[in-house]
């Protein structure tokens, strides 16, 4: 790796711990990393997912393509090398959350296991829990909500995960979410009965 930090002091044994910051926000923080394909709901789940944590008195954060590749990652595209870039920093992004007691809702593609276990590394492995949004590709090319599937099949867009570039289904997923008979709500009601009993103090 291209470690060009050697000269920077650590900071972190002067900062407040993680533990004090979980206490003070009442729970334990975790990142959790929803992977799926394009349009197989993971944004909308994420987003129900925050809500509904929020209504119960946690702290979460959704992080996805959306919010961060129109900011921080907008110098990124879709090649293999972009796409690890991309995870690369919202992986340290959510462990940043991850120290200050926040929970995180990764909300992302992350179409390979490489660069799923990238994430997994950095964000460090008891932290982070994996969570296949199971949709089955003619489900989210039926439903096309961003009209990006009809684009790639017409060879407007390359690199199109699931059509010309490759999405492989994480083989242990901590939980597995089958969207294709579940509404929203049940979806979210999955991820959040295993949640609970990792993020209650
Ligand atoms: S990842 O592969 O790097 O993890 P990320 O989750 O950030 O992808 O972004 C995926 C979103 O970007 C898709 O839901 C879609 O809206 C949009 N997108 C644009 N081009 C592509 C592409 N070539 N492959 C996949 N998604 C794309």
């Amino acid at each position: 790796m291209n470690n060009k930090t050697n000269n920077i002091h650590p900071i972190f044994d002067r900062l407040l711990q993680r533990e004090d910051r979980e206490k003070r926000l009442g729970q334990k923080s975790k990142v959790l990393w929803l992977t799926g394909l394009s349009g197989s709901g993971k944004s909308t789940i994420a987003q129900a997912l925050e809500r509904k944590l929020y209504n119960e008195g946690f702290f979460a954060q959704v992080l996805d393509g959306d919010n961060i590749r129109a900011g921080i990652n907008n110098n990124l595209g879709f090649s293999l090398e972009d796409r690890n870039e991309n995870i690369r920093r919202i992986s340290e992004i959510a462990k940043l959350y991850l120290n200050s007691g926040v929970i995180t809702i990764n909300s992302f593609v992350s179409p390979t296991i490489e660069i799923r276990n990238y994430a997994k590394q950095i964000v460090g492995a008891s932290d982070f829990i994996e969570v296949f949004i199971n949709t089955p590709l003619h489900i989210c090319e039926q439903r096309d909500v961003k009209g990006l599937y009809k684009k790639a099949r017409a060879g407007e867009i390359k690199n199109f995960t699931g059509i010309d570039s490759p999405y492989e289904a994480p083989t242990k997923p901590d939980l597995e979410v089958l969207t294709e008979n579940q509404t929203v709500q049940e979806s979210v009601q999955v991820i959040y009965d295993y949640l609970i009993n990792i993020i209650k103090i």
